[in-house]
């Protein structure tokens, strides 16, 4: 824990996610008035809960441009997360509801999917999902907006996707912009990383340009670049998860590959959660 401008900034994951991301353990018992039984009790099951957990994080998926793949990676990330036992609640903030829709329709039921989240109850709804799950994934519009920069101040990690295209850096950057003015807000670091997502298999040179830039920018970025492709595309109009698709009978070209390339992808991201601790933004 470091402490800048008499505010604690709590950068290692399980220090800061340890309990409700807005209630570090020393406020838990600030708020409950000891000794008082049934206080204690809830105090001792949410201490049980959080051992019972691997890890825990809170993730919203920015991006100021429409199309840039927030929807499908985040579906992409929770459906596996679940896929290896996480609890994943997603919140899904954007006017169109798609990851909402996907949940009514789907048969499969592996993550839970809260929709009509506003600025009004996105921080509300993370703080109730956190309670009941290992990982909130949050889904928000392509816009610069209220909602998300509530949700970024209760981020563990913010996931910014981008395609390998001149606008999509572009917009990358505006809105690693949006969460270095939330850190200006919070007096703290947000860890955040971009990453590439509807890739072509190999760089191309656009790609590797843009790459070079955002990291000489600083802009730290996940190694795995999830590929464009068609399992990926259909997951909203099958309603379904990678898995799904073997398990429901759906014809898709290339699901092992996908879900060869959306495990990397997870791997990257606990890898990251886990790496908050030695994060060289956050010790900024
Ligand atoms: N990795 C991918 N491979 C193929 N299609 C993708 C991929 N990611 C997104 N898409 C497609 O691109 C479009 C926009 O993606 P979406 O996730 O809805 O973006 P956003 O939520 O940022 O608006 C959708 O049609 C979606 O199916
Ligand atoms: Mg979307």
């Amino acid at each position: 824990m470091a402490a800048a401008n008499g505010v604690t900034a709590f950068n290692d994951v399980n220090e800061f996610i340890g309990f409700n991301p807005v209630m570090p353990a020393t406020a838990v018992t600030a708020v409950m008035p000891l000794p008082d039984v049934k206080n204690l009790m809830a105090l001792v099951d949410l201490t049980a809960v959080t051992a019972r957990r691997s890890f825990m994080a809170v993730i919203p998926f920015v991006s100021s441009k429409g199309g840039a793949g927030k929807s499908t990676s985040a579906l992409i990330l929770a459906t596996q997360l679940a896929a290896r036992g996480s609890k994943v609640t997603v919140l899904d903030c954007d006017q169109n509801q798609h990851c909402a829709e996907w949940y009514a329709e789907a048969k499969n039921k592996s993550v839970a999917v809260v929709g009509d989240i506003t600025y009004k109850t996105v921080v509300e709804e993370i703080e109730k999902a956190h309670q009941v799950s290992d990982v909130v994934i949050v889904d928000l519009q392509g816009s610069q907006n209220m909602t998300a920069s509530r949700a970024i101040s209760r981020a563990t990690m913010v996931l910014i996707p981008l395609g390998a295209t001149h606008l999509d850096a572009k917009e990358a950057t505006k809105s690693v912009g949006l969460v270095q003015d939330e850190e200006v807000v919070l007096r703290r670091a947000v860890p955040y990383r971009a990453f590439f997502t509807k890739c072509r298999p190999k760089p191309t040179i656009e790609e590797r340009k843009i790459k070079d830039n955002l990291l000489g920018l600083g802009v730290p970025m996940l190694q795995t670049r999830l590929l464009s492709r068609v399992a990926y595309e259909n997951l909203f109009s099958y309603a379904v998860s990678l898995s799904d698709y073997a398990d429901q009978g759906v014809g898709v070209s290339g699901v092992e590959e996908a879900i060869r390339n959306a495990d990397e992808f997870v791997d990257d991201v606990v890898a990251a959660l886990n790496d908050l601790d030695g994060d060289a933004r956050a010790a900024a």
